[in-house]
């Protein structure tokens, strides 16, 4: 009748503490994509991340927290606006670049000054920051200069036996990488549009929130190959469509057609029509997936008509100009 001592979590959250702890990798989910994690304490465990990445060690990694109480333990001299904004979007899609604190490893912040900080909002990542209790350094859980994934089984595809453990916490809820602001200047910036919409930014701080690019962007994720899938990307109108659609047909490529629902007339042998998100949430949501499948399927060019930039769609717009702007061999026709 009575239990002597409830197991403090699931076996799968304990078997990835485990890993944590000996300086392996653990695949986890998060709302945004399923990140690669390892202790962010563990210069040896850092190296390898990075190996597995294939990622320039000079780019900083985030550092997950298990609730924003563990902010003063990464960073210092953290100013009012990251405060204010911890409390009102943590746990959620926000990362927080902010000064570091000593004990951050070079490792984590690419030998910076700032680290970039956040507190996912997704149960089992919950639960494993909780058991592990400490920051769990982690990129997106793809190779360097892959789409990101959203799935267990898309991590899997990407990295095989290269990842020690992956956490299935099925598919990710928002789809779309966090929102990053960089805190450390005398004006707050977005480094990448993400999760956190420039609507809800302004409410929290009473002003806009600039995007910027260029000399003060640190975040090397935001070079602009980095969310390509290997077909072409090329933004269209919806009236564009069709005969775009037909001169690469008739130039003997595969066409694919991403396009916000109602789903656009094309005949089938002139181009694959995936399916039509309904609104920019599910847009955001299945994007990821939608570009892996442009490659499964190996399309040469994918048409997207973008969904309106309100909300997430702010950063579903930026991944797709990145990705049509990444350098192709298909030829226009
Ligand atoms: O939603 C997300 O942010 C996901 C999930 C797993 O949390 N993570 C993610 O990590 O997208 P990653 O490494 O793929 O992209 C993080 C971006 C990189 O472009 C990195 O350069 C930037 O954040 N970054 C991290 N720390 C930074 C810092 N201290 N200063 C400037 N940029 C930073
Ligand atoms: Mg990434």
């Amino acid at each position: 009748m009575e239990s002597l001592s409830a197991p403090s979590s699931s076996p799968d959250i304990d078997a990835a503490v485990a890993v944590l702890q000996r300086g392996g990798l653990v695949a986890f989910p998060t709302e945004t994509v399923y990140g690669l994690g390892v202790d962010a304490k563990n210069r040896w465990a850092l190296a390898r991340l990075y190996e597995v990445k294939g990622r320039p060690r000079h780019h900083p990694v985030i550092v997950h927290l298990a609730n924003a109480a563990a902010l003063c333990a990464w960073a210092t001299g953290v100013s009012d606006d990251a405060l204010r904004l911890a409390e009102a979007c943590w746990p959620g899609p926000l990362t927080l670049v902010v000064p570091r604190a000593l004990v951050v490893p070079d490792e984590v912040t690419g030998g910076g000054d700032s680290v970039g900080l956040r507190v996912p909002d997704q149960p089992l990542a919950r639960e494993l920051l909780r058991a592990f209790d400490g920051g769990i350094a982690a990129p997106s859980a793809n190779r360097f200069g892959r789409v990101s994934p959203t799935t267990a089984q898309a991590v899997r595809d990407d990295l095989g036996s290269d990842v020690d453990l992956v956490l299935d916490g099925g598919p990710c809820r928002v789809g779309v990488e966090s929102t990053i602001v960089d805190c450390t200047g005398d004006e707050l910036a977005v480094l990448r549009p993400g999760g956190i919409s420039a609507a809800r930014l302004r409410e929290v701080v009473g002003h806009d929130v600039p995007v910027v690019s260029g000399s003060r962007t640190r975040a090397p994720g935001t070079l602009p190959s980095h969310y390509a899938p290997n077909a072409r990307v090329e933004l269209v109108t919806r009236d564009e469509i069709h005969d775009r659609a037909v001169a690469y047909a008739d130039a003997g490529r595969r066409v694919g057609v991403l396009c916000p629902a109602p789903a656009p007339a094309v005949p089938a042998h002139v181009a694959v029509l995936l399916d039509s998100p309904h609104d920019v949430d599910e847009f955001a949501r299945s994007l990821y997936a939608r570009l892996r499948e442009a490659d499964a399927r190996s399309l040469d060019v994918l048409l997207v008509v973008a969904p309106p930039a309100e909300g997430v769609g702010e950063a579903v717009v930026d991944r797709l100009r990145r990705a049509s702007a990444a350098r192709h061999e298909t030829r226009v026709p």
